[in-house]
């Protein structure tokens, strides 16, 4: 739109004739110019958009530069300004630049002087447009994102909850059904049936896992200062039976207080020391470790054992739900913990990983901005 007539120039000066020789010498560099010797005149000519640089003279009968270009500021705040002045007035300059000019140029001026400024100050508008924008976009995705994340939680929790219905009826049927008829069935069926009981309990817990995920992403947060060394403590204490005839050597370097929701961290830890601990169970002993580090921007986390590991391949796909990469009859479990922890990590602005190899142990890692 601009660029087929060049930059629009509104040109303000007291003295006619310079402001007019102003106009047509900076016409023919290629801008367009209007220029008036009243700085109502101009005010009033301005509105959101019409301009995109003004260029004022400081000393006015009616209205000096400094006030001028702070009205118009007000009309279109995504206009620049430059105050031209006489020498004696620099200080003058400055304080018309804290109030909102980009530059200022001593009067008088050659051409070769005032296109470097003009330049400059285009591009500084072109910038803060360009800013603007992608702001408003940023700004726009969000809102959409946000709306699609509840939709989507809101689905998947409200099929989840009237999944459940039906199943507590095929689970109470082939109860009664083997109560009332299992003796009397042969050895093939009544395997048939149980296989009918194992799954329909192996359902109902996929179903409470999606509930519980959909109530983490849900659940209001709660920012307060924690201390994760206490939540590690409380943790392992908790998880004493899972480590029943297990070797377990335990390495637990210092962690720091962060800030964040002490429930969902708990959760996080406690899903990571509970995977530590379960896939390290072929060892013996089985070493598990856990520290912090203190980075620039964040600080991280990581959990680490000596397990069975898993093939790097597979290192993002862990964070989905009911991802898995182990068998049942090996490994138990569902597959949601590292969804969940993903979850509560990215609500706090942090990012999760792994590393591992097989058979090599396997490290998880988390962030939490400062
Ligand atoms: N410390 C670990 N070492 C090796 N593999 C791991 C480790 N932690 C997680 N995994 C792999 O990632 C998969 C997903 O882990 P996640 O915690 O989400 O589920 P899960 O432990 O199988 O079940 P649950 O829902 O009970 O936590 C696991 O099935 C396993 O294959
Ligand atoms: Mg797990």
């Amino acid at each position: 739109m601009t660029e087929a007539t060049g930059p629009r120039i509104l040109i303000v000066d007291d003295e006619a004739a310079q402001m007019k020789a102003l106009c047509v010498t900076l016409r023919d560099s290629g801008y367009e110019t209007t220029g008036f010797e009243s700085a109502r005149a101009a005010l009033d000519q301005i509105e959101a958009g019409r301009f995109d640089l003004l260029l004022s003279d400081l000393m006015m009968p009616e209205m000096d530069g400094i006030t001028l270009l702070q009205s118009a500021l007000r009309k279109d705040p995504g206009l620049v300004g430059i105050i031209m002045t006489g020498e004696g007035t620099i200080t003058t300059a400055v304080s018309a630049m804290k109030s909102g000019a980009l530059d200022y140029i001593l009067k008088p001026f050659k051409l070769s002087v005032i296109l470097p400024v003009l330049e400059r100050a285009l591009a500084v508008r072109r910038l803060r447009l360009e800013n603007a924008r992608l702001e408003r976009q940023v700004r726009d995705r969000t809102v959409e994102l946000e709306a699609t994340n509840k939709e989507l939680e809101a689905f998947s929790y409200s099929v989840s909850h009237d999944l459940r219905a039906p199943l507590r009826h095929i689970d109470g049927f082939a109860e009664l059904l083997d109560r009332m008829a299992g003796p009397s069935l042969n050895e093939q069926s009544r395997k048939h049936l149980q296989r009918i009981l194992d799954s329909v309990k192996q359902m109902n817990a996929l179903i409470e896992d999606l509930l519980n995920l959909s109530r983490t992403s849900r659940a209001e947060m709660h920012r307060t200062s924690v201390d994760l060394q206490e939540i590690v403590d409380v943790i392992i204490r908790e998880l004493g039976p899972e480590m029943e005839g297990r070797n377990i050597v335990w390495k637990k370097n210092p962690l720091p207080r962060v800030m964040g929701d002490p429930a969902l961290l708990k959760l996080v830890l406690s899903n990571l020391l509970m995977n530590a601990i379960k896939y390290s169970r072929p060892r013996n002993p089985a070493e598990i470790e856990i520290g912090g580090k203190e980075e620039t921007q964040e600080m991280v986390i990581f959990v680490r054992d000596n397990g069975v590991g898993f093939d790097m391949q597979f290192a993002d796909k862990l964070f989905g739900a009911f991802q898995r990469f182990h068998s049942k009859d090996e490994f138990e479990g569902t597959g949601i913990g590292l969804a969940n922890v993903r979850r509560i990590i990215a609500r706090h602005g942090g990012r999760t990983w792994a590393q591992s190899k097989v058979n090599e142990g396997a490290t998880f890692y988390f962030s939490l901005p400062h």
